[in-house]
């Protein structure tokens, strides 16, 4: 239960300092952790060590995530790269105290007169801007505070010491608002007694790995193996695991935990983050975040979030895949709970809104889908899947088609809203066009002319026919086909990548009738990938040259081994909540069934090696939390198929009939997409 507490005007001030115990908001001088010359000035209220800064939640401190008055835009204040002696202030957008106080500051703010004429210019497109120059029309700080229900809190403690019980109680029906404001009900999913011991187990375990910041839950850690004494970073909260678990919480009508994670993870968006004296754009989502507890003078400690954008993470990836997995909890937040004021609040909005701008800003590439670099989402190492790998664009349509749904539009937002929208109809066109292989399209690929030019050409990448690997010929069946792991010029990387196909079909990326092809070879090639443990993260595995070439020699995606090749059972929700949607279930509860067999006497492994998944995997960790959430998430969809359809979409028509390029009008040019033979498959 939150409870309104007051809300406070405050003078405006660039020393944003509400806290009991004061910490400077003076600006000051952070050096780099490589120790080089630049410095950058930050003006909150962060705790360092180690030469990094930290969001702290000591008592009453806030972060400043201001707003301007009537417009609501946040700004923070950025120096431009070169502007190292001004301020630099970053701000969230509240916090919970150590007493569980939600504080939310959205406020017009004098700091604006720090600001460096830093604005958001998406390509001129004249999306909203974040960043205000000037000073002027300044308004008072407000703050809101929303008290915690402690009790709730405490129970929640001894529960977590008293080795956690299955909460039956708080799996009634829940009523909520819906965003007309009319009561809906909101079905929480009961936990009967009849379900398995391991799901009891599972569910046990899943409380079990809650990371608790200030007496809230905000989180699971990745992997809570008591027996692991090198964990890494697998005692930390990763935006992409949490999600099968978030899901299974909202499920069970346990919203809170959901809730706070949306919120703070918001607040680490607007982060410090440095590599190397570089700093990545802003929006960014951390891959992780952990919570650590610092010392304090007198014997006292206090605890910080710490996230890693990246920085920390082995081989610096960049974690593209966090923004777009935050936009899709917060709309399956909203769809489950009913809560829609969360996704209409301005922090919450703005956070939306950096993220894609982030996606949308234009660079040097040539198709509506995003270019990203080698690692980039749950393949998180070299694995040859850098460009437009299939999984980061399906997860960036999804998150579009959330964010359309989402986004209040107002004259601010109105050109992001139809950039979404002309984005979404490009990309789709895209994927379903020149991603799409089955029987008829290799065999036209196995005859296409080369070196084709000019706007008709039919191979327009130039894809040589010598590339189709010798393996597909073979494995590709008579009714089925699958969406291609990445497309460059010159190059399909024919590879089957199961999230990317299965988030095709959950987000309605592919037509109706590829989402339904998918499915079918999926069941027609069930030994390769399904086999004793569902399911193959990739097929096949890159082997002998090509994996020394392609993965850098690395000994743990050896062939058939994690990322390249293994199982995964994390990713059994995915295809889980694809069949329900296909009308499959049977093939979910095949699944669900062949992993139930082995998932607990396994001890919850995070992947399985070898072709058909027989053997746990050589450096797989255990009690994996998304193994446990995935399992959980997976048996409560297949009961409950009406939670589903919260969770996936259906073809939008609309998008279909939207053509915004202009070369039809000029006469001059066609349009490759009126041109395009197969259109598009509905
Ligand atoms: C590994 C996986 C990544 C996951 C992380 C935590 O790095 O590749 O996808 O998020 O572990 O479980």
């Amino acid at each position: 239960m939150n409870t309104l507490l007051g809300v406070v005007a405050m003078k405006p001030t660039c020393r944003i300092l509400l806290c009991n115990r004061c910490y400077a908001a003076t600006p000051r001088f952070v050096p780099s952790k490589s120790g080089c010359a630049a410095h950058s000035l930050i003006g909150r209220f962060d705790v360092e060590q180690r030469g990094r800064q930290f969001h702290a939640c000591s008592s009453r401190i806030m972060h400043l995530h201001p707003a301007i008055g009537g417009t609501g835009f946040n700004i923070r204040l950025l120096p431009s790269r070169s502007d190292f002696d001004r301020p630099r202030l970053y701000g969230a957008s509240g916090g919970f105290d150590c007493r569980g106080i939600w504080s939310t500051v959205v406020a017009s703010s004098a700091v604006r007169i720090y600001s460096t004429a830093v604005e958001t210019r998406v390509n001129d497109k004249n999306f909203e801007r974040i960043y205000v120059q000037g000073g002027v029309n300044v308004s008072p700080l407000q703050v809101e505070r929303f008290e915690k229900d402690e009790s709730h809190i405490a129970a929640r403690e001894t529960e977590k010491d008293s080795s956690v019980e299955v909460k039956e109680d708080n799996l009634d029906l829940t009523e909520a608002k819906d965003r007309s404001g009319s009561l809906r009900e909101v079905k929480a999913v009961k936990i009967k007694e009849g379900d398995s011991d391991i799901e009891k187990e599972g569910w046990k375990l899943l409380e079990k790995a809650v990371v608790m910041y200030c007496g809230s839950p905000v989180g699971t850690m990745a992997a809570n193996d008591p027996a692991d004494k090198q964990p890494l970073n697998y005692d930390q909260v990763f935006i992409r695991d949490f999600v099968p678990s978030a899901l299974a919480f909202l499920v069970k009508g346990e919203s809170e935990i959901v809730k706070n994670f949306l919120l703070h993870t918001l607040q680490l968006q607007s982060w410090e983050k440095t590599v190397d004296c570089y700093s990545p754009g802003q929006g960014l989502m951390p891959a992780s975040f952990k919570v650590r507890t610092v010392p304090l003078d007198e014997n006292k400690t206090e605890e910080v979030l710490d996230p890693d954008f990246g920085e920390s993470a082995i081989g610096r990836v960049a974690p593209v895949d966090s923004g777009l997995w935050w936009i899709i909890l917060l709309r399956a937040y909203g769809k489950i709970t009913g809560d829609y004021a969360l996704q209409e609040r301005v922090d919450v909005q703005t956070g939306i809104k950096l993220i894609l701008n982030l996606c949308l800003t234009d660079g040097f590439d040539m198709f509506p889908s995003l270019l990203v670099t080698d690692g980039s989402c749950m393949i998180d190492r070299r694995m040859g899947i850098h460009g437009h790998p299939l999984e980061i664009q399906a997860l960036f349509y999804s998150a579009l088609r959330c964010a359309r749904e989402m986004i209040s539009v107002d004259d601010g937002s109105k050109n992001l809203v139809r950039a979404i929208g002309n984005r979404l109809s490009a990309l789709s066109f895209h994927i379903r066009e020149y991603y799409w292989v089955d029987m008829k399209k290799i065999n036209e690929i196995y005859r296409y002319k080369t070196e084709e030019y000019l706007l008709d050409a039919t191979n327009k990448f130039n894809i040589y026919p010598e590339q189709i690997p010798p393996w597909l010929m073979e494995w590709m069946p008579e009714n089925g086909g699958y969406l291609i792991g990445n497309l460059q010029p010159a190059h399909m990387d024919f590879r089957f990548f199961m999230l990317g196909n299965l988030w095709s079909v959950v987000s309605s990326l592919g037509t109706p009738k590829q989402n339904e092809s998918i499915l079918n070879l999926i069941e027609a090639k069930w030994d390769d990938l399904i086999g004793h443990m569902p399911l193959k993260i990739c097929y096949p595995a890159l082997e002998f040259e090509e994996w020394r070439i392609i993965t850098g020699s690395d000994p743990k995606n050896t062939p058939w081994s994690y990322h390249n090749g293994g199982s995964w059972p994390t990713l059994l929700w995915q295809f889980t909540l694809a069949c329900i949607k296909m009308g499959r279930p049977d093939l979910a509860q095949k699944a669900v069934a062949d992993a139930e067999k082995r998932l607990s006497t396994d001890r919850w492994p995070e992947y399985y090696d070898t072709r058909n998944g027989k053997f746990i995997g050589k450096q797989s960790r255990l009690f994996q939390t998304w193994t446990i959430a995935g399992f959980l998430t997976s048996k409560m969809l297949v009961k409950n198929p009406e939670m589903a359809s919260f969770l996936f979409w259906e073809e939008d028509y609309e998008l279909l009939e939207t053509c915004v390029c202009a070369l039809n009008k000029t006469g001059r040019k066609k349009c490759s997409r009126i041109m395009a033979k197969s259109q598009i498959l509905v």
